[in-house]
């Protein structure tokens, strides 16, 4: 599965993104999803259609290579670690007024195969053979220096095999536990009184989980009250217990949930307030913000 995507079509996406920016009107875009970082483009072209995932603005191109090594790596560790992973290219442009601006490009993979997806449309049985797989997975891969952002949405299973597609932040850890990611690029989103408090504060906790099987499967499982799948939960659990060293519990599960969602709803209070405060000051605000998940 190769593809390549010609440079002319991304350069005219990221026109039309610019355009979207400077009159904070995103109707000619695409969106094909969002997460809580990034917005996904759907680029149609004459080579097919694809994803485009908009990263933040890279300063310089050392800040951009260090990225691009970090992903390259990330990528060949989660296959070496018995994940398959959607391919992905790395496509950049140099922005007239300086700094690099970078898209993770992948095949648009079919909507009904999210995992998420087909959690509500397939069966029981379904659900449970995709969680044993889910976690051989997750339990072959993790571990402190590589992590892994495994919601529903971020698998998509293609010809019984899962895939997985959310590989714009790379998880990755040094010995000493530092993130090897620009974690201050990615928060970059955030309003800069609150950026630095929030990136001391929480970027070690929020990003911990990640790095443990037990941690993956608690965001996992939490995620899916907001999937609205909540009814999955006991099953899962059960099968999840089989094999972790402390079990989790529902209840454990609902509290994780609850203080997820709170701190991301804050985060794009925050966000909205600054865009807001952006437009007032008739400031073009660089980013553009998903739109409000139902918590
Ligand atoms: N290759 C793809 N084909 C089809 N849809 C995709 C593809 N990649 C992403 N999407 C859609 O966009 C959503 C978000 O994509 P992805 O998980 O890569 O980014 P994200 O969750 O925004 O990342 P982050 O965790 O950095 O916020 C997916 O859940 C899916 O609905
Ligand atoms: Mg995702």
């Amino acid at each position: 599965m190769t593809f390549t995507v010609p440079d002319s079509d991304l350069g005219s996406l990221e026109e039309r993104v610019q355009t979207a920016l400077r009159t904070s009107d995103d109707s000619t875009l695409n969106l094909l999803g969002y997460g809580e970082v990034t917005l996904v483009l759907e680029l149609e072209s004459a080579r097919g259609s694809f994803a485009c995932k908009r990263l933040p603005v890279f300063p310089d191109s050392a800040r951009f290579r260090d990225y691009e090594q970090t992903l390259w790596t990330y990528l060949r560790r989660l296959r070496q670690g018995g994940v398959r992973v959607a391919e992905t290219r790395l496509w950049h442009q140099r922005r007239p007024g300086g700094g690099i601006v970078g898209y993770c490009v992948q095949e648009t993979l079919p909507r009904k195969r999210l995992c998420s997806n087909l959690l509500h449309s397939e069966s029981e049985a379904w659900a449970s053979d995709f969680f044993a797989r889910f976690l051989d997975q997750v339990d072959g891969a993790v571990s402190p220096t590589l992590g892994l952002d495994a919601q529903a949405s971020n698998w998509v299973d293609l010809d019984g095999e899962l895939l997985y597609i959310d590989v714009t932040s790379p998880l990755m850890r040094d010995a000493s536990g530092r993130e090897l990611l620009d974690v201050r690029l990615f928060f970059a989103s955030l309003p800069w009184l609150v950026r630095d408090i929030v990136r001391i504060a929480t970027a070690r906790s929020i990003f911990d989980k990640f790095y443990s099987t037990r941690g993956v499967v608690l965001d996992f499982l939490g995620n899916l009250h907001k999937e609205r799948l909540s009814g999955l939960i006991p099953g899962f659990l059960e099968q999840a217990n089989a094999r972790l060293e402390v079990p989790l519990s529902e209840q454990e599960v609902a509290d994780y949930y609850r203080s997820d969602a709170r701190a991301w709803a804050l985060i794009q209070r925050l966000r909205k307030a600054d865009r807001f405060w952006h437009r007032a000051l008739r400031r073009p605000y660089p980013f553009l913000l998903p739109p409000d998940v139902d918590r």
